[in-house]
């Protein structure tokens, strides 16, 4: 098996490459985003905790999906649950930075959206991105933003 693995790694302080570089066997347009819906959060004692639905749309090579996310800012990705009828070849995963890393303020979410292409499922490919939201439950209305993915490995 030929094993590719394509990382492409940045920070918006470093130098931005176009979406569609990001993956050369599987280009996304520069357009290409998700779209975080009715994100709350907020924080309690034993730690901060998120909710949201998000969408990704289908591109001539990436899959749509429709996931709901929530948990605890563990630090680590944590499943979230895909809730269209689309193939289960697909995963949505969210991580929450945790309280005591924050030194930006806000809520740092990461999204990571892997699949496999139907035909060929030993090959797969890992999107991710975050965004900085806000800890808006009891304080002000569900939001919505969009994360645009900036980095991608993936196994083909
Ligand atoms: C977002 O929340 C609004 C208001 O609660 C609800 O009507 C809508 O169905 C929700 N949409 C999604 C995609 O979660
Ligand atoms: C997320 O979307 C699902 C399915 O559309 C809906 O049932 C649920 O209420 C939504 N959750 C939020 C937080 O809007
Ligand atoms: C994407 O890769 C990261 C790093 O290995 C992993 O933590 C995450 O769970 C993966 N995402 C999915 C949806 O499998
Ligand atoms: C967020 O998007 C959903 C679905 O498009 C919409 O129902 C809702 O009104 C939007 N909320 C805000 C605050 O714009």
């Amino acid at each position: 098996m030929l094993t590719l693995t394509a990382l492409v790694a940045f920070t918006s302080t470093t130098f931005a490459i176009p979406l569609s570089a990001l993956n050369p066997r599987q280009p996304a347009p520069s357009t290409y985003s998700w779209s975080v819906i009715n994100w709350s959060a907020g924080c309690a004692r034993a730690g901060c905790y998120y909710d949201f639905n998000i969408t990704g749309p289908c591109t001539s090579n990436i899959p749509s999906f429709s996931a709901y996310c929530s948990g605890n800012d563990v630090g680590y990705y944590v499943a979230c649950s895909i809730n269209d009828d689309g193939p289960d070849t697909r995963g949505v995963a969210a991580s929450l930075l945790p309280r005591e890393q924050n030194t930006e303020g806000g809520a740092r979410i990461s999204v990571s959206f892997r699949y496999s292409e139907v035909d060929v499922p030993s090959t797969y490919y890992n999107y991710s991105g975050s965004a900085v939201s806000s800890f808006n439950q009891f304080v002000a209305p569900l939001q919505n933003f969009t994360i645009t993915p900036t980095e991608v490995f993936g196994v083909a």
